[in-house]
């Protein structure tokens, strides 16, 4: 993402003939899943989010197979909504929450607490004790004052907690800064020369029972390197550890997976784990790892009509904006945008902007983008938006979350619906001494 983007874009042919779920119908349009989007966005109105349940499952398939025996937890953080937590539990997958509401949204789902680990860096007193009441599987710990959190927390519940170290292994993952969580001065994890200190602590306080190690490096992650030397640093540090006379028995391995959304080349999950066996392999440890984007982005879009253009179609101005989905602006990320008309798609392209229609200069999905003319009210679909898309969604200028809406072989059903404007006001309230 902060990776310079060079070459041409990829047209929409590549775009489409690169993603098994899309596809373009003469008729119908772009189809995900073979579900003609033009009905959903018809139906539901635009701005829309939909998800193919297929993709999901495959996705999550796939990783199950190559991985195994390696857990899969879930980050639940890439998309939260419950039907594809579903998925991920009737695939076979746990969850990684990182706070009270994730965890219960996983447990609503059907995610077995026990299958659920709970990761971030300020779990508060009354998460804690939310998360050992449930019965969760897993905290990761990063912090010497939150083992003494979790102990206490352990006391009150009367349910022993057991505990990994979320290690900062000082890695960088070779992504964008904002989401690289694994470099020394990074907020995230206890540095890497004081867990043996910190794990000898945890092991000398009752209710807590330190169960191994966790890492997290960032996420977006094209190449293998930097997880192989998170990974052996790991490895050193299980290796000392049990030296030191203690157990360590699971190895979180983080989660950071990252996808094509424009042409970059990706780790495969074959090659992610080689380098796991490779760092991790011999050490007789249960192995796990989180990923949230590689399951989920690719089967998502966001469905936005076009209101207008501008500067004879140099500016193109859609009707979902940076409050819908957030990358773009956030991180300047790159997404496709694919016509969902077939004629449409086929017209000569034009460098164009594509914007939203948000009081902020950030609030464009893509510039200098080769797209054919878009006439108003026609329609587009933003790519790979499934993970940390609707998640990320905000109210910002009074503008009502979006529908979801999920596909399933030739079936599709609202998932969410519109928020009504009004209750983006439910909840406030005029005080009183402003009356009259
Ligand atoms: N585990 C932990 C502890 C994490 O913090 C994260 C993501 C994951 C797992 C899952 O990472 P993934 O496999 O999805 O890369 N909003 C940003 C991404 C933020 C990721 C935060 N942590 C984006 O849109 O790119």
């Amino acid at each position: 993402m902060d990776i310079a983007i060079t070459g041409p874009d990829p047209s929409v042919r590549e775009l489409i003939a690169a993603r098994p779920a899309l596809s373009m119908h003469a008729q119908d349009g772009l189809l995900l899943e073979g579900v003609p989007l033009a009905a959903i966005a018809d139906a539901l109105g635009t701005p829309a989010w939909v998800y193919g349940a297929g993709t999901i499952r495959a996705r999550l398939a796939h990783l199950r197979r190559v991985m195994s025996p390696t857990h899969i937890h879930y980050a639940v953080k890439a998309n939260d909504h419950l039907a594809v937590l579903r998925l991920m539990a009737q695939g076979g997958a746990g969850a990684d929450v990182v706070s009270e509401g994730e965890m219960r949204r996983a447990i609503a789902a059907g995610i077995a607490p026990g299958h659920i680990v709970f990761s971030g860096t300020g779990k508060t007193r009354a998460e804690l004790e939310a998360a050992l009441a449930a019965g969760i599987g897993q905290i990761n710990a990063e912090s010497a004052a939150e083992i003494d959190m979790i102990a206490a927390a352990a006391a009150v519940t009367g349910h022993a907690a057991r505990v990994a170290l979320r290690i900062n292994p000082d890695v960088a993952a070779g992504t964008h800064d904002k989401i690289s969580t694994g470099r020394a001065g990074d907020k995230f994890g206890i540095p890497w020369g004081e867990a043996t200190e910190v794990y000898a602590r945890a092991a000398s306080l009752p209710g807590v029972e330190p169960v191994g190690l966790a890492l997290h490096i960032g996420s977006q992650i094209v190449s293998t390197a930097p997880y192989r030397a998170a990974w052996g640093r790991m490895r050193e540090l299980t290796l000392a550890l049990r030296q030191a006379g203690h157990r360590v028995t699971r190895l979180d391995a983080g989660g950071g997976l990252g996808i094509a959304y424009r042409d970059e080349v990706t780790v495969s999950p074959e090659a992610l784990v080689g380098a796991l066996r490779e760092a991790l392999g011999d050490l007789e440890a249960e192995t796990m790892i989180e990923p949230g984007r590689w399951l989920v982005a690719p089967a998502g879009v966001l469905l936005a009509s076009v209101v207008l253009n501008k500067e004879d179609g140099a500016i193109v101005v859609i009707d979902a904006a940076m409050n819908d989905l957030a990358r773009p602006a956030m991180y300047g990320a790159w997404h496709g945008i694919v016509p969902l008309d077939a004629a449409a798609a086929t017209l000569p392209a034009a460098p164009r902007m594509v914007a939203g229609p948000i009081c902020e200069s950030s609030d464009i999905f893509a510039r200098g983008r080769m797209l054919p003319p878009l006439a108003p009210n026609s329609r587009v679909a933003i790519l790979d938006a499934g993970a940390y898309g609707a998640v990320m969604s905000s109210a910002y200028n009074a503008r009502p979350l979006a529908p979801i809406a999920m596909v399933d072989g030739a079936r599709w059903t609202a998932i969410r619906e519109r928020q009504p404007i009004p209750a983006l006001w439910a909840g406030e309230t005029i005080p009183d001494f402003l009356s009259g």
